[in-house]
C-alpha cells in the first residue's frame, strides 16, 4: 500500500507539532506519523521551563541569552543558530502564550519567569529570571496546547504508525539522494505501510534509553537519528551527551531544575552546601555538566549521604505556598516514587541521563546536512532532540530544549511548506518496504535467539558506567568492544510475541537496533575526542584543547559498517572562547 502526502513529521512531540502547525496553516497535504498517542511525547516531560529574554521580572536581552548558550554549551556552539534561538524565543513564547498556554503569571498578568541554570544577567554578573514557566509541567502544556491547535486546523495524525525505515529516490542520502518518505509498521495490525511524500521531517527525540539511570521515556531509542545514519547521513556531535543532575535515586525520573532556580539547595553529607566547592558565584545553578560532575566528585570523596551514591536537594526553607504553587509535580513525583516529604525532610537525589547534545546535523532552517560543507540532502529535516543545529554545542542549559524545539520546529514546518513548491512527485519502487520486511520477518521468524532485554540491561550498563559522567580511554575501549560484542548478538534477537497485533516485543526488538547504532557512534566519537568540553569530561585529558578540538564531530557509516569520523569548524560570531568559569 503507498499512502501519498506532500510532506511528512515523524514524531508528535513539540517540534513535529509546530511544524505540522505550520504546514496545515500553509495548505499542505501533510500528515504526522507517531508511535505513540501524540500527547504521550516525552516533550510532556520536561518540567521547569521554557526560556525567552521577556524581561517581565528583571531587565533581560536576547543578547546576554545567545552568549549564556555559547558559554553554557562551551563554545561548541554554531553561534548564528544560537542568534536565532535567543531572538526567536521571544516570538514563539508570545505566539505560545496566544494560542492558550496557561503560564503562571506575574502580579501585574505577564507570563512569570524563574531562574535555571547557567542563565545569567549582562554576560555572566549574576542568575536572571529567564525561564517561563507553568508550574513544573511546562512540557505538559505546551504538548497539549500545540495538539489542541492542530487538531483545530485539521493536522492529519498516523497515531501508533512506528516508522522503521527512510524512503529515497536518486541513491542514498549520504550520496546525493533525496528522502521520499516513510515506510511505517502500523502497531494495530503488524501492516507496513509505505507513505510517499516531498519532504520528510524528522523529529523522533533523543536516545537516553542507552543508560541505565535516565529521565527518558522507554520510547526514546534513537529511531530517527538511527534511521537517518543507515542511509548515510552523518551523527554530529554524538560524544556529547547531558546528565541532569538532580534525578531520582536509582530510577532517574527528573526532579526539575526549578526546584533550585526557585532557591533549593544542593547537601552533602555534612549539609554543606557544596556547590560553593565548584561555583561559588552561580552555586547551584551553574550549568548541568558542571553541578553533575560535583555530584560525582563528592561521592567519590565519601560526602555523599551516609557514604553512598546520592546527596540531597532540600527544599524545606521555600515553604509550602512557593512548593504547591511552584513545584507540585516534582514534590510529588518524591512522595510517590521516594517516600519522602519534600517539605519536611530533603529528597535524596543523583544525575540522570537527561538530553542529547548530538544527533542528525542540519542548518538553521532544519534543513539536514550530510558532510562538513554543510550539503543540503533534499527533502530530509530534522528538528528538536533528534537534530542538531548545534546550539547546545557541548552541554545544554536548562530550558534551552523547549526553546529549541520551538523555534526550530516552528522554522522546519515554513521551510517544508517553501521547499516543496515546484517539487514533483517522487519516483520510488513499488517495493520500497521489502527491505525492512525481511529485517523485521527474521527477528519474528527467528525460533529462539537472543533476549532483547538481556542485551538492553548489559548495554545501558556499560554506557553508564563507562560513557557516562567521567570517562577514561580504557573505559571507553571496554564500552567499545561491548557494545560490538551486543550488535553480534543482536543478529540472533528473536522474540516471544509472534503475532501481528499490537507487537511492541517486537517493536522493542527493533528499538535496541537503533539504541546500539547511537551507542557505537556515542562510544567512537567519545574516544576520539581527547580533550574535556562541557558533558564529556575526559578523566585521562581534563582540560578543553581549543587548537584540536573546537569542531564538530560527524560520524559516518562506512561501506564495511565501520564508523569513519570527520569534523566541521564551529560558527564563530561575536563572542570567542574563553575559560568557562561561574
Ligand atoms: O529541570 C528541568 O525542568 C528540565 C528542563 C530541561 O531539560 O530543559
Amino acid at each position: 500500500m503507498i499512502l501519498d502526502h506532500d510532506a511528512l513529521v515523524v514524531g508528535a512531540g513539540g517540534a513535529g507539532l509546530w511544524a505540522a502547525l505550520e504546514l496545515a496553516k500553509a495548505g499542505v497535504n501533510s500528515a504526522v506519523l507517531t508511535k505513540l498517542y501524540p500527547t504521550r511525547s516525552h516533550t510532556g516531560a520536561a518540567q521547569g521551563g521554557v526560556c525567552a529574554a521577556l524581561g517581565n521580572q528583571e531587565e533581560d536581552h536576547w543578547e546576554w541569552h545567545m552568549f549564556d548558550t555559547i558559554k553554557g554549551g562551551d563554545y561548541l556552539v554554531d553561534q548564528d543558530a544560537a542568534e536565532v534561538l535567543a531572538r526567536e524565543a521571544i516570538e514563539t513564547v508570545i505566539e505560545l502564550e496566544h494560542m492558550g498556554l496557561p503560564f503562571n503569571r506575574t502580579p501585574d498578568g505577564r507570563i512569570d519567569q524563574r531562574r535555571f541554570g547557567g542563565h545569567t544577567r549582562n554576560y555572566g554578573e549574576g542568575p536572571v529570571k529567564r525561564a517561563c514557566f507553568a508550574a513544573d509541567r511546562t512540557g505538559h502544556m505546551i504538548l497539549q496546547t500545540l495538539y489542541q491547535q492542530c487538531l483545530k486546523h485539521g493536522v492529519k495524525f498516523y497515531d501508533e504508525y512506528h516508522v522503521v525505515d527512510l524512503v529515497t529516490e536518486g541513491g542514498d542520502l549520504g550520496a546525493g539522494g533525496r528522502a521520499a518518505g516513510v515506510v511505517a509498521y502500523r502497531i494495530a495490525d503488524g501492516e507496513l505501510v509505505t507513505l510517499r511524500s516531498k519532504a520528510v521531517l524528522l523529529a523522533t527525540g533523543g536516545f537516553g534509553r542507552m543508560f541505565r539511570v535516565t529521565s527518558n521515556a522507554y520510547s526514546l531509542t534513537g529511531d530517527g537519528v538511527a534511521l537517518a545514519y543507515r542511509h548515510g547521513v552523518p551523527m554530529e556531535d554524538m560524544e556529547f551527551y547531558q546528565f541532569h543532575p538532580t534525578g531520582i535515586v536509582g530510577i532517574g525520573i527528573l526532579l526539575s531544575e526549578a526546584a533550585r532556580g526557585e532557591g533549593g539547595y544542593l547537601l552533602d553529607n555534612d549539609g554543606f552546601r557544596f556547590m560553593e566547592r565548584y561555583a561559588p558565584k552561580l552555586m547551584e545553578l551553574a550549568p548541568r555538566d558542571m553541578v553533575s560532575r560535583a555530584i560525582y566528585q563528592e561521592i567519590r570523596a565519601g560526602r555523599g549521604i551516609n557514604g553512598k551514591d546520592y546527596v540531597y536537594l532540600d527544599v524545606r526553607h521555600l515553604g509550602r505556598k512557593v512548593i504547591e504553587e511552584k513545584l507540585p509535580d516534582i514534590t510529588d513525583f518524591a512522595r510517590v516514587y521516594q517516600g519522602v516529604e519534600p517539605l519536611t525532610e530533603p529528597v535524596p537525589i543523583q544525575p540522570t541521563a537527561h538530553y542529547a547534545m548530538g544527533g542528525i546535523g542540519t542548518n538553521v532552517f532544519a534543513q539536514v546536512v550530510r558532510d562538513a560543507n554543510n550539503t543540503v540532502v533534499p527533502g530530509l529535516y530534522a528538528a528538536g532532540e533528534t537534530a542538531c543545529v548545534s546550539v547546545h554545542g557541548a552541554n545544554r542549559l536548562g530550558t534551552n530544549s523547549l526553546v529549541d524545539l520551538l523555534v526550530f520546529g516552528r522554522r522546519a514546518g515554513r521551510q517544508m511548506a517553501r521547499d516543496i513548491m515546484g517539487v514533483g512527485t517522487p519516483q520510488i519502487a513499488d517495493d520500497a518496504a521489502e527491505a525492512v520486511r525481511g529485517e523485521i520477518e527474521a527477528i519474528r521468524g527467528r525460533a529462539k535467539g537472543e533476549r532483547k532485554e538481556a542485551l538492553r540491561k548489559e548495554l545501558a550498563d556499560v554506557m553508564m558506567d563507562d560513557a557516562g559522567v567521567y570517562r577514561t580511554a580504557e573505559g571507553l575501549e571496554r564500552a567499545r568492544d561491548k557494545v560490538q560484542e551486543l550488535r553480534g548478538r543482536y543478529a540472533n534477537v528473536s522474540v516471544d510475541d509472534k503475532g501481528t497485533t499490537f507487537n511492541t516485543d517486537l517493536l522493542e526488538a527493533r528499538e535496541l537496533g537503533y539504541l546500539l547504532d547511537c551507542a557505537e557512534t556515542m562510544v567512537a566519537a567519545c574516544i576520539n575526542r581527547k580533550e574535556s568540553r562541557g558533558a564529556h569530561s575526559r578523566e585521562d585529558f581534563p582540560e578543553r584543547d581549543d587548537v584540536n578540538f573546537l569542531s564538530h564531530s560527524l560520524a559516518t557509516k562506512g561501506a564495511d559498517g565501520a564508523i569513519n569520523l570527520a569534523y566541521k569548524p564551529v560558527t564563530i560570531t561575536k563572542f570567542q572562547p574563553k575559560p568557562r568559569v561561574y
